[in-house]
């Protein structure tokens, strides 16, 4: 731990203390005042464009105009120009009112400052100067200076998350770079029509590209608060399950949060781990078409009432279908007491017959159930109930599932 600490603490220094040397080494040198105002407003473009940056649906990450305006930058003004403007430009109100720690700041300024100098190298070096943009060699040069870039800030970060979660540097860049890359590719071409606007027209007019960024800041604000929304109403419905039977308190959150660890273990992409997560706190929905009599029933069922019980799945199912953000949800609720070896219902599904998100659920459901107090009967040990899965595996769960909930299990409750 105290290893690995001192070793981030080194990474992040030293990285801050590259961006200082390479600052400090090349002082921007200005022709006169008309200069000295184009630069500061480019500036201030660049700063607008990171405050206005645009969230990626659920939190990870952002694009943002600054990066782009960076490139413009370097290309008009030159690399010593262009390294200031990408360590001061880029300060947003957290970094200055230090809310985010002080070598954080200087990290995130130290990557900016590196990867700028790089641009700034792979330009010249193909294109043999700066100040203007010319067809097609300095197309060329902008785009293989912008991959440089963007490849070197997400090869930074993904070794310091790396170092600092204690993971393989390649899992990051799967898990957290790699689908983010696209994203940032498609902003060059702006970049470079940038530079050439510049050239044409002056720096004015791009104030204009500002406002199709404010466009899709708006939209995109509201498909995440859409979202939220959704979570709260999955939350809401969760809640008012539970509440009819005293006796499965939590139980839908736990089913949640299990299922989305197994999906996770299973490698299943985010969307479908985040898919899983609703689905889980959702799966029981249909309950609220049972009886008291069933619900509250303290001892075993009759053939009847269990039959009565049964239909729970697909009552849930058909609540679940008129969700459509839910999609194949419906599905994983229709067959979440599907068994492995066919025996379960609604449907009698086996094997892989049965959709996977329901054997996920299937099995996080009955650790939870046996491993809560229930009217009929007392809660095993986390022990008893991970030896009783074992027991189930290729019979009424999914062997692969089983694996991946004994491995969180082991990690998470018993410490193995
Ligand atoms: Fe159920
Ligand atoms: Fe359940």
């Amino acid at each position: 731990m105290e290893k690995r600490f001192r070793l981030f603490n080194a990474y992040v220094w030293g990285i801050a203390g590259l961006g200082i040397f390479l600052l400090a080494t090349n002082i921007p040198k200005f022709q006169d005042g008309r200069h000295v105002a184009e630069v500061l407003f480019l500036a201030i473009l660049v700063a607008c464009g990171e405050a206005a940056a645009v969230p990626f649906p659920r939190g990870k990450g952002t694009a943002s105009m600054a990066t782009p305006l960076i490139f413009t930058v370097i290309v008009l003004h030159g690399p010593a120009v262009g390294m200031w403007v990408a360590a001061l430009a880029t300060l947003r109100k957290r970094d200055l009112s230090l809310e985010v720690p002080l070598n954080v700041v200087l990290f995130n300024r130290g990557m900016l400052t590196v990867c700028a100098y790089v641009f700034s190298k792979i330009y010249f070096l193909i294109y043999g100067g700066f100040g203007s943009l010319e067809f097609p060699r300095g197309l060329f040069a902008f785009i293989l200076a912008a991959t440089g870039f963007t490849l070197l800030n997400a090869i930074i970060i993904g070794q310091g998350l790396a170092i600092q979660m204690k993971v393989p540097f390649v899992s990051i860049w799967r898990r957290n770079i790699v689908w983010m890359l696209p994203n940032m590719f498609a902003l060059f071409p702006m970049g470079a029509l940038m530079v050439l606007v510049v050239q044409q027209v002056g720096p004015l007019v791009l104030v204009l590209f500002y406002l199709p960024l404010i466009v899709t800041r708006v939209s995109l604000q509201k498909y995440i608060d859409l979202w939220e929304t959704y979570s709260e109403i999955a939350a809401a419905l969760s809640i008012a399950i539970d509440a009819r039977d005293s006796y499965t308190h939590g139980h839908s959150v736990r089913v949640s949060e299990y299922s989305g660890k197994v999906a996770k273990k299973l490698g299943l992409n985010d969307e479908d781990v985040e898919l899983l997560k609703y689905v889980g706190l959702l799966h029981d929905v249909g309950k609220v078409g049972l009886s008291d009599g069933i619900l509250k029933k303290q001892g075993p069922f009759t053939y009847a009432e269990y039959e009565e019980m049964k239909n729970h799945a697909e009552i849930g199912a058909d609540i679940i279908k008129v969700m459509k953000f839910l999609g194949k949800g419906e599905q994983w609720i229709r067959h979440h007491h599907e068994r492995w070896d066919g025996s379960g219902f609604p449907g009698g599904l086996a094997g892989e017959e049965i959709p996977l998100g329901a054997r996920i659920i299937a099995c996080a459901d009955a650790f939870d159930a046996m491993t809560t107090d229930r009217p009929y009967k007392d809660k095993m040990s986390y022990e008893e109930a991970r030896k009783e899965l074992i027991r189930c595996s290729e019979t009424q769960f999914d062997p692969k599932v089983v694996k991946a909930m004994i491995k969180i299990i082991d990690q998470e409750m018993l410490g193995k």
